[in-house]
């Protein structure tokens, strides 16, 4: 059995998963992954090629033609998709509005989770998600859940993409977050649920920094 650190951070869209998983992989210097960027680059994948999420065999085609690689610079997350960088690409709306559909897809979960699950095989990561803590490392060493109002979490992530999407307003932000919620939440395949054994933490009112110190106490009290 291997005895490396793994520290899941689980919770609804646009809560500040991966600023805090970022800041706490590279304090604690272990490999940070953002699984949802996997799921992103899928769904690119998927609109690119026309998949029909309904056809099984398309599917399975497709799953075998996708190869995901992840390049860490900073702990940014460089993601690239059959060899090509598509960070920048994945977090604009096309795909954010097609990735609920494809990541309630069994076929692509099942594939997904077995690549998370390689690469906390041997070494300490932090990786962020929404099924990290109950289906990828059940057996995590630290699980933390995270929420946020709504309206806060909205207006956050359009700040975060106005530059980028000059078109978008608030309004388009919130519902697509609404969306993503109901959808994590119901789908049939790995819905978003906090683990028994996950800490919550609701960061509507944190700054990024008293998050990280949160993580870091429940870190140092698993230490000692
Ligand atoms: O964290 P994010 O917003 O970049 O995730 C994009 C989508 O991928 C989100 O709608 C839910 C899905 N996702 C998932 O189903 N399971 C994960 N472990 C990570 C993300």
């Amino acid at each position: 059995m291997s005895n490396n650190t793994i520290i899941a951070i689980d919770g609804y869209s646009s809560c500040g998963k991966s600023t805090l998983a970022k800041a706490l992989a590279k304090k604690l210097h272990y490999i940070y992954v953002d699984s949802g960027a996997m799921y992103r680059a899928v769904a690119l994948y998927f609109l690119r090629n026309n998949i029909d999420s309904a056809d099984h065999a398309q599917i399975e085609a497709a799953l075998k033609d996708i190869h995901l690689n992840f390049h860490s610079r900073d702990y940014e997350t460089h993601i690239t998709l059959n060899g090509e960088e598509v960070s920048d690409e994945i977090r604009q709306m096309p795909v954010s509005e097609k990735v609920s559909e494809v990541s309630a897809l069994k076929e692509v979960r099942r594939e997904m989770v077995k690549q998370q699950q390689r690469m906390g095989q041997s070494k300490n990561i932090v990786m962020d998600g929404r099924d990290i803590g109950t289906t990828v490392f059940p057996n995590a060493t630290l699980k933390i859940f995270m929420t946020a109002d709504p309206a806060v979490r909205a207006q956050r992530r359009y700040d975060e993409i106005r530059t980028k999407n000059p078109d978008i307003t608030l309004e388009e932000v919130f519902e697509n977050i609404a969306h993503r919620d109901y959808s994590d939440t119901t789908r049939e395949e790995s819905p978003l649920v906090r683990a028994k054994d996950a800490i919550i933490l609701d960061n509507t009112n944190l700054t990024p920094e008293e998050q990280l110190q949160f993580a870091l106490d429940k870190v140092e009290k698993l230490k000692g």
